[in-house]
């Protein structure tokens, strides 16, 4: 018997129905780029389309809010309204027309919601105060219902506006996270204790997601390999839900880690990786992949065409998701498919963040500085 052929970084697969024509995935990145209102803009577009040229098999958009209550930051993508979904559509179709792929990612901030953005105190599932002062109030079981449904809807908007599917967000100390952590999660009812009511909303939401989107919709969830904070979620944890989501039809996965009280493990961490320590969560997929089917995206750190090859032929993960590589280099999968395999020049200095939360819109702020 022959044999069993290694995957390669541009092969074509396909996550329920969605065909790519390689594994790199661009993971969701807040721009900063979107009207006051969440509207979609021509610059947003723009990005989009810039991505897709540089044949990123795989993008998926900023976090978008399903509510306005959920909306983490200036100038990000809304789905709450209706009203959203002519620029919406222009954004998929955009894509479309450069020959890329894109997924919509379904967000809500839960306690790290401002109120100078919402105009409504944050809510959460536990009430929280940290250094400043009183950060969420509690979640009714009133206003989980409720969240849940503006994910369903958000689902079915996005599917209307042609998006080819969706992520789901339940990583980074969001929401859907908060719940996940006993760090966030102190509830004495059905949503907080073990880590079976501890994931019983994200259950909902997928259920939920499914009557309002279809089966046949690609649904895809972010969530945290841990929480990289005393008292957060554990590796032992994200285990049980991965195989539980698994079970329960979700199409694809993306581990990422760390919440806002992580510090140095936030999720973008900051400093040059070296090739031995790229793949921040590298230990945690190998072991995803020992217990669950459904494919895996991994993200965090990852800078070297060779790393990257070698996570995939070895079968540490399904696709390599990349964030800040991107930013600085739009058109770097076309640049490794070409043969030029140099390791991506980002420098994870997290300058980037800053134009968007400067309110410049994304990008690499070294090119600003660099001539
Ligand atoms: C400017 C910026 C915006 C981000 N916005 C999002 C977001 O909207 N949704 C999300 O899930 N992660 C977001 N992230 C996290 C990234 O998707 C990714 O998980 C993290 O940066 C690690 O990947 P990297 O090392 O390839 O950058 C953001 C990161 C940065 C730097």
């Amino acid at each position: 018997m022959g044999e069993r052929k290694k995957a390669g970084l541009f092969d074509t697969t396909s996550i329920n129905g969605l065909v790519l024509e390689n594994r790199f995935v661009r993971s969701a990145t807040w721009e900063g780029m979107a009207g006051d209102d969440g509207s979609c803009t021509e610059r947003l577009i723009d990005l989009m389309v810039e991505l897709a040229r540089g044949e990123v098999g795989l993008i998926i958009t900023g976090h978008a809010y399903v509510s306005k209550r959920g909306q983490a930051g200036p100038r990000q993508l809304g789905i709450y309204s209706e009203k959203l979904l002519t620029g919406l559509a222009g954004m998929a179709d955009a894509v479309h027309k450069a020959g890329g792929r894109v997924v919509l990612q379904l967000a809500h901030a839960g306690c790290h919601a401002p109120y100078s953005l919402t105009g409504s105190e944050a809510a959460g599932p536990s009430r929280m105060e940290d250094e400043n002062g009183l950060l969420c109030r509690e979640m009714s079981i009133r206003d989980i219902q409720e969240t849940v449904d503006m994910f369903g809807e958000g689902a079915a908007r996005a599917r209307k506006a042609g998006f080819d599917g969706i992520q789901i967000h339940a990583a980074h100390g969001y929401l859907l996270s908060q719940f996940l952590s006993p760090f966030y999660n102190k509830r004495g009812d059905k949503y907080g204790g073990d880590i079976v009511n501890r994931s019983r909303i994200i259950l909902e939401v997928v259920e939920r997601i499914r009557a309002s989107a279809g089966r046949n919709y690609p649904l895809m969830i972010k969530i945290n390999s841990e929480d990289f904070v005393d008292g957060g979620l554990s590796q032992e944890e994200m285990l049980y839900v991965a195989r539980m989501l698994e079970k329960n039809g979700m199409d694809s996965i993306e581990l990422s880690g760390g919440t806002p009280y992580s510090g140095r493990y936030r999720a973008f961490r900051k400093g040059r990786t070296e090739s031995g320590d790229e793949a921040y969560y590298k230990s945690a997929a190998a072991k995803y992949k020992q217990e669950v089917g459904i494919p895996l995206m991994l993200v965090g750190g990852i800078r070297s065409f060779q790393v990257a090859e070698a996570l995939v032929e070895e079968g540490i993960t399904d696709y390599i998701s990349l964030c800040r590589p991107l930013i600085r280099e739009p058109r770097l999968i076309l640049r490794w498919k070409s043969g030029y395999t140099a390791r991506a020049a980002c420098l994870s200095d997290n300058l980037c963040l800053r134009s968007v939360i400067d309110g410049q819109g994304l990008h690499c702020l070294w090119e600003d500085t660099a001539c």
